[in-house]
């Protein structure tokens, strides 16, 4: 098939911050579904939260539940680390996006479910008993998931042209894996003062230390969400945001893009509107959205000039039609 002679260079996007709350998911989504309609990119969204509000969005309830059901989730992906075992190719947990109306985004997504949680868990504990048996040094379960992400992340660069991880609020082992392998790491934050508190934390705890230990190549920017233009207390946050920026206090770039606070957007992510347009179902926010994956874009291609953008529509089209081939052909 045509599409297997294209080798992508797909970039790697995550979407981080220490408060919940703040549009992470949303952002995630949003981008996700802007960038397969708009530029025609194939897009993979790895949910990295227990929380699974990616999934459920992109996958639908009856959908996600079957995808649990059969083992197909990032949980079951990192079970056979925590035995220390090798886990299976990543590519074996992607539940493929399924096809709309023409112009619609076919998003795919690796799900998320509770018992990640656990999962983490028995992670730091395996490693806790290798280490007191002097076999690992302390790091040895952020180093070990930080490679198998990057092993796997790395190769679906070839496959997708892009690829969103949505973190849970805090630092988890898996969240600081995915922002390790990331080209990309965007910190949505609502311009109020307890959400830019929760950046400071991020970049104090977080991003800094990252950095510091040589386990960070990505840019990080921040996006303004949930912004209303009306609103004193967040004209006034915009500006302190800026001022840290411009200071290095925060070690990113302030996105000119921002998301406006609206009903459309969170009337968007109800999964039962799958089926409707995207076109329609963003509203007036859609522009924003446009606007904010072409800035993305540009960042990712600032990087090295390697993503490569179709006309709009058209390789999404293309790929739909494939995507009904195949399956009529099963
Ligand atoms: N731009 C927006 N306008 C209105 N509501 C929003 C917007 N972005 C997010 N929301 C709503 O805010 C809540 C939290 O968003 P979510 O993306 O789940 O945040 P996080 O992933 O950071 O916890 C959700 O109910 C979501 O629908
Ligand atoms: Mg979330």
């Amino acid at each position: 098939m045509a599409s297997g002679l294209n080798r992508r260079d797909g970039k790697i996007v995550s979407f981080i911050n220490m408060k919940g709350g703040v549009g992470k998911t949303t952002s995630s989504v949003t981008l996700a579904e802007t960038c397969a309609s708009e530029f025609g990119w194939r897009v993979l969204v790895v949910d990295l939260d227990a929380q699974a509000s990616a999934s459920y969005a992109l996958c639908g309830d009856e959908r996600y539940e079957a995808v649990i059901e059969a083992d197909q989730s990032i949980a079951a992906f990192f079970e056979p680390v925590t035995e220390g075992r090798t886990p299976r190719t990543l590519s074996a947990f992607i539940t493929e996006g399924e096809a709309g109306d023409e112009g619609d985004p076919i998003v795919d997504v690796v799900c998320s479910e509770p018992s990640l949680r656990y999962t983490e868990r028995a992670l730091i504990e395996r490693y806790y008993q290798l280490r007191l048996k002097r076999v690992v040094t302390a790091s040895a379960p952020e180093g070990q998931t930080r490679r198998i992400m990057r092993e796997s992340l790395g190769a679906l660069r070839t496959v997708y042209d892009l690829i969103v991880i949505d973190c849970p609020p805090g630092i988890s082992i898996f969240a600081e894996a995915g922002v390790a392998c990331s080209d990309l790491i965007v910190a949505p934050t609502i311009p109020d003062y307890l959400s830019t508190l929760g950046l400071k934390e991020l970049n104090r705890k977080f991003i800094r230390q990252l950095r510091r230990d040589g386990n960070l190549h990505g840019r990080m920017a921040i996006l303004p969400t949930k912004v209303r233009s009306a609103d004193a207390t967040h004209r006034k946050y915009l500006k302190v945001l800026d001022q840290m920026v411009s200071s290095d206090e925060l070690e990113a770039v302030l996105l000119d893009s921002f998301v406006a606070e609206s009903s459309d957007i969170a009337r968007a992510l109800d999964s039962e509107l799958r089926g409707e347009r995207f076109r329609d179902k963003y509203g007036k926010v859609r522009e924003d959205l446009v606007a904010l994956a072409e800035e993305v874009k540009g960042l990712l291609e600032d990087d090295n000039g390697h993503v490569e953008s179709e006309p709009s529509h058209k390789a999404a089209d293309a790929r739909r039609a494939e995507r009904s081939a195949r399956s009529s052909a099963a």
